[in-house]
C-alpha cells in the first residue's frame, strides 16, 4: 500500500524549520527524526492525548527501536505556569537527558509553548520538535518560534524565541479535536485574510471548506500557508508581521481574564470584533467592513463576537495595559482600514486611543452581549 503523501515546506522564520504535513503520517515519522544524531528522545504529552492519539505515533517509534521516555504533564491552560516548566525540565535532567537527547512536543498550543520553553532552558538549549495536534497548534502557534508560558499578571509573558528542528502535522490529530477547538483554531485564519486579502471573499471560500469535515486537511495547509505568506515578509515578526497580533491586545486580556471560559482563538474573535469596533468609532473602518467582522465571525464560523457581561470593562483596560507587548507609547492598538490595510498614525502601525473611547467600545460591546443572552 503507497505510505500517504507528505506536502514539505519551510517556515520562513529567521530560524526557518521544515515542516511536515500529511493525513495518516505517523508512521513515517521516525524515519524524518532519524534523519538527525540523538541519543534518546522524550515524548511530552498529556496522559489524555497519549491515550487517545498517541499511540500510532508510540508504536512507530518504538518499531524503529528509537530510545523514547514519556513526560506526562496536564496541558490545560492554567497550568501554562512556572510550576509545569519546572516540573518538566527537572523530569528530564533526573531522568538522564543529555545535551544530544530530543523533546517532542506532542500537543496542542500548551504544550508546544511549555516544552519549547523547556527545550530553551535545558543545558541553555537543547533539541526538539512539534508535533502540533489541534487546529491553533498546525496552523498558527509552532509557526512563530515564541515559547513561553503564563505569569501572574497575564499571557505568555515568561519567554524565548526557540526553533524547532522540524514540525510535523498530521491532520488525523486535529480532525479528533471538539468542534468547538476547531473553530477557535479556525478564526486565526480568518484573521490572515483581514490582515492580508483584499477582499473577505477568501474567508467566505475558506469557511466553505469548513462546512466538509473530509476536506480538514485541505483547510488547515490553506491556513498554515496564509500564515507562512504573511511571515515571508517580515521573519523577525518585528515590523510587517507584527501585524499577525491583529485582535490580540483585546484578545489576550480577555484571555486571561476569562481562566479558561474561553479558548483562545474565541478570545481572538471577540478581540477581532472589538479592534473593528474600535477602528470604526475613530472613523477609521467603514460600516460595512466592520460587519464583514460579525457576519463572518459570529455567523458562519460560529464564534463569540461580543465581551461576555462576566468582564469589568475597566479590569479590561487595567489588563491590556499590562499586556507583553506594552511599551514606553502606554497602550496602543492595530486597526485596519479596510480588508488587508491597516490604519497608521505617520506610518506607525500601532495607534493610540483615548481611554474614554476605548472604554465605551467595551460598554457597547458587552451590553450587545447581554442582549443576546436576554434574546436566547
Ligand atoms: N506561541 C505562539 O505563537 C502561540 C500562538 C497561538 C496560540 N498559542 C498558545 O496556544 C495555547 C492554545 O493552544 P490550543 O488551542 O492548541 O489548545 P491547548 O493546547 O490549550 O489544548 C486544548 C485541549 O485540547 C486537547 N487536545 C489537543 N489535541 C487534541 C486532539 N487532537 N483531539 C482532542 N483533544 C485534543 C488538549 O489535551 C487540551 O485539553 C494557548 O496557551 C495560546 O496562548 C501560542
Amino acid at each position: 500500500m503507497p505510505l500517504p503523501a507528505i506536502t514539505t515546506f519551510d517556515t520562513p522564520l529567521q530560524t526557518p524549520s521544515p515542516y511536515f504535513f500529511g493525513s495518516g503520517i505517523a508512521g513515517q515519522f521516525p524515519e524524518y527524526l532519524n534523519r538527525r544524531e540523538f541519543d534518546r528522545c522524550f515524548l511530552v504529552t498529556s496522559p489524555k492525548l497519549l491515550q487517545l492519539i498517541g499511540q500510532p505515533l508510540l508504536k512507530a517509534i518504538d518499531a524503529a527501536a528509537v530510545r523514547c521516555n514519556t513526560v506526562l504533564i496536564d496541558d490545560a491552560e492554567r497550568n501554562k505556569d512556572w510550576d509545569t516548566l519546572r516540573t518538566v525540565c527537572e523530569e528530564l535532567t533526573a531522568r538522564g537527558a543529555t545535551r544530544d537527547s530530543v523533546l517532542l512536543a506532542f500537543g496542542g498550543g500548551v504544550i508546544g509553548n511549555v516544552t519549547g520553553l523547556a527545550a530553551a532552558l535545558v543545558y541553555r538549549g537543547i533539541r526538539f520538535v512539534h508535533v502540533p495536534t489541534t487546529v491553533t497548534a498546525q496552523t498558527d502557534s509552532t509557526l512563530s518560534n515564541k515559547q513561553a508560558i503564563n505569569g501572574a499578571m497575564g499571557k505568555n509573558q515568561f519567554g524565548v524565541y526557540h526553533a524547532p528542528l522540524f514540525i510535523w502535522a498530521d491532520a488525523d490529530y486535529p480532525a479528533r479535536e471538539p468542534v468547538r477547538q476547531q473553530k477557535a483554531g479556525i478564526v486565526e485564519g480568518v484573521k490572515n485574510v483581514f490582515i492580508s486579502q483584499p477582499s473577505t471573499d477568501a474567508a467566505d471560500e475558506m469557511l466553505d471548506l469548513w462546512r466538509n469535515p473530509e476536506r480538514l486537511a485541505e483547510l488547515l495547509l490553506w491556513i498554515t500557508r496564509s500564515k507562512l505568506d504573511i511571515l515571508r515578509q517580515d521573519p523577525t515578526e518585528r515590523a510587517s508581521a507584527l501585524v499577525l497580533e491583529y485582535g490580540h491586545t483585546f484578545g489576550h486580556a480577555i484571555e486571561w481574564l476569562g481562566r479558561g471560559r474561553l479558548l483562545h482563538g474565541e478570545a481572538i474573535s471577540i478581540g477581532m470584533c472589538l479592534a473593528a469596533d474600535l477602528s470604526h468609532a475613530l472613523g477609521h473602518m467603514s460600516a460595512e467592513f466592520r460587519d464583514a467582522h460579525y457576519r463572518i465571525l459570529g455567523q458562519r464560523l460560529g464564534t463569540p463576537t461580543t465581551l461576555p457581561g462576566w468582564i469589568a470593562t475597566e479590569t479590561l483596560y487595567e489588563t491590556m495595559l499590562a499586556d507583553n507587548k506594552r511599551t514606553r507609547k502606554g497602550l496602543r492598538f492595530l486597526l485596519l482600514r479596510r480588508c488587508g490595510e491597516f490604519a497608521d498614525a505617520g506610518g506607525d502601525p500601532l495607534i493610540s486611543a483615548d481611554r474614554s473611547i476605548v472604554l465605551q467600545v467595551l460598554e457597547e460591546s458587552r451590553s450587545r452581549s447581554a442582549e443576546v443572552a436576554v434574546r436566547r
